[in-house]
């Protein structure tokens, strides 16, 4: 589906009453949910006296309550009700070869018995990691390992600041770097600014803005206003993972503007990196960023594992040790450790030896294809893309709210909910997705699997008012 198309349908969706679902069936699948998940209710109920709020992480969060894992193999998750799920959510996107691929698991077993997972000093395994990144990124000259996507995202503006000598960092709106005190600044919904971010006195915000996704001039405005710009941070495929679909040549204009601006350009890998194509959103949209951002991916779901890499001359500011001159301190006891970057190392290798981006990316083709076609005969006006192995589904589409627009905007919460009713029908036909509207494929996601999954949307449609 062409970038134009998906805007018309976003706008279309927003515009309108959400389409909710038909009283009874919410009922069937409220009370199925209940039913078919006691011991996830019960572990919720323990988790909630000693864990705040009961769970760790977004993506955890189900409705009406989250589920309890108890395994997971290939595409599939098996709850501890003995639920087995068909697994997009791939552990929010870094598992593309499949859960518990044996030949990565036997790789990291054997560093894990023979050699040791943590030394305290390097590893040969830190340099066949950076040097196998590198291989697909030939923007990043060298590479620093790190232990999560928010961690590189953090040091990429600070390199930035320090190298540039100046302090102004702008990303687009709505896009997800993480969680660091300055990047929860307008995230999610492009123009939420500050909605999230309590705790953090506003003074630190002063050196952040943002401009609404795919708005060259706004952003040309931007650098006028504030000459000093460090960077710009953008998300390759558009803000939360593509969810706002990028402006074909959007990416290559930031570059240009950045580079005529004397500043620097941070591409956030997190998700695109093999999932979108073996050089991430760098390759596939082809422009040439003076930073790149990875997180979980680049591990396979192993922990600890993130990157950052870029020009040598930017990058040497990182180095680490006691020498003069200005650096950007960082540090990470666990950072390239040897199982993480055995994990990373092996990953990347079985990645590009298994095709494992194209094959992702078919079973993501056929996926969002079948959903179009369930969605058109239902007459719904729900739509699915992909950007490589990421398929988007949207129904509720809050993430294109126009905050401007008083209706529009009193609508975050109702829209929310109903994602959250979609994910509760999604686990009814025995799904698992990232938070109803998102699905990841990976290698393991045959026809098959994905032709019964489509058969499963159909369900889902039939109970929609
Ligand atoms: C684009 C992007 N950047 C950064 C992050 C943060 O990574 P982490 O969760 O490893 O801190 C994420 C996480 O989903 C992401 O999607």
């Amino acid at each position: 589906m062409q970038y134009e198309e998906i805007k018309e349908k976003i706008k279309f969706i927003v515009e309108n009453p959400i389409k909710e679902f038909k009283p009874d069936a919410l009922k069937g699948i409220i009370d199925r949910y209940y039913k078919n998940h006691p011991k996830s209710q019960k572990a919720f109920e323990r988790a909630r006296k000693i864990i705040p709020g009961g769970v760790e992480h977004n993506l955890a969060f189900n409705h009406p309550f989250p589920l309890e894992s108890k395994r997971v193999w290939d595409c599939y998750m098996e709850t501890v009700d003995d639920v087995i799920l068909t697994d997009f959510l791939m552990c929010g996107g870094p598992i593309i070869l499949g859960h518990q691929y044996k030949p990565l698991i036997e790789k990291v077993i054997e560093v894990i018995t023979e050699i040791g997972p943590a030394h305290g000093i390097t590893h040969e395994y830190e340099y066949l990691a950076a040097e196998q990144l590198q291989k697909h990124f030939p923007s990043c000259e060298t590479i620093r390992w790190l232990q999560s996507g928010t961690e590189a995202d953090m040091l990429a503006i600070r390199i930035a600041r320090v190298f540039t000598g100046r302090k102004h960092v702008i990303k687009i709106g709505g896009s997800y770097h993480g969680w660091s005190d300055q990047l929860v600044y307008d995230m999610h919904v492009p123009g939420t600014k500050l909605l999230e971010s309590h705790g953090m006195p506003k003074p630190i915000y002063k050196f952040i803005d943002s401009v609404p996704p795919n708005d060259i001039e706004a952003l040309r405005e931007m650098f006028k206003e504030k000459r000093k710009v460090a960077a710009v941070l953008v998300e390759p495929m558009g803000g939360e993972s593509g969810a706002n679909p990028v402006r074909p040549g959007f990416n290559k204009e930031i570059e240009e503007l950045c580079h005529e601006n004397g500043a620097l350009m941070i591409s956030d890998e997190v998700v695109c990196a093999f999932r979108l194509h073996m050089g991430g959103g760098q390759a596939y949209y082809d422009y040439k960023p003076d930073i790149s951002v990875f997180g979980k991916i680049v591990g396979h779901g192993f922990p600890s594992a993130a990157a950052i890499g870029g020009r040598a001359d930017v990058m040497s500011v990182c180095a680490a040790g006691v020498s003069g001159g200005k650096k950007a301190y960082s540090g990470g006891t666990l950072a390239a450790n040897p199982l993480t970057c055995t994990a990373a190392y092996y990953a990347m290798k079985f990645v590009e030896e298994t095709n494992a981006t194209e094959k992702a990316t078919h079973a993501a083709n056929r996926l969002s294809k079948g959903f179009n076609e369930v969605f058109e005969k239902h007459n719904l006006p729900w739509f699915s893309y992909n950007f490589g192995g990421t398929v988007h589904f949207h129904t509720s589409c809050v993430f294109g709210l126009d905050l401007g627009d008083p209706i529009q905007s009193g609508q975050i919460p109702v829209r929310k909910d109903f994602m959250g009713e979609m994910g509760a029908a999604l686990v009814d036909q025995e799904i698992i997705s990232v938070a109803g509207s998102r699905f990841y494929t990976c290698i393991q996601h045959t026809d098959e699997i994905v032709d019964k999954t489509i058969q499963k949307i159909d369900n889902i449609c039939a109970m929609v008012k």
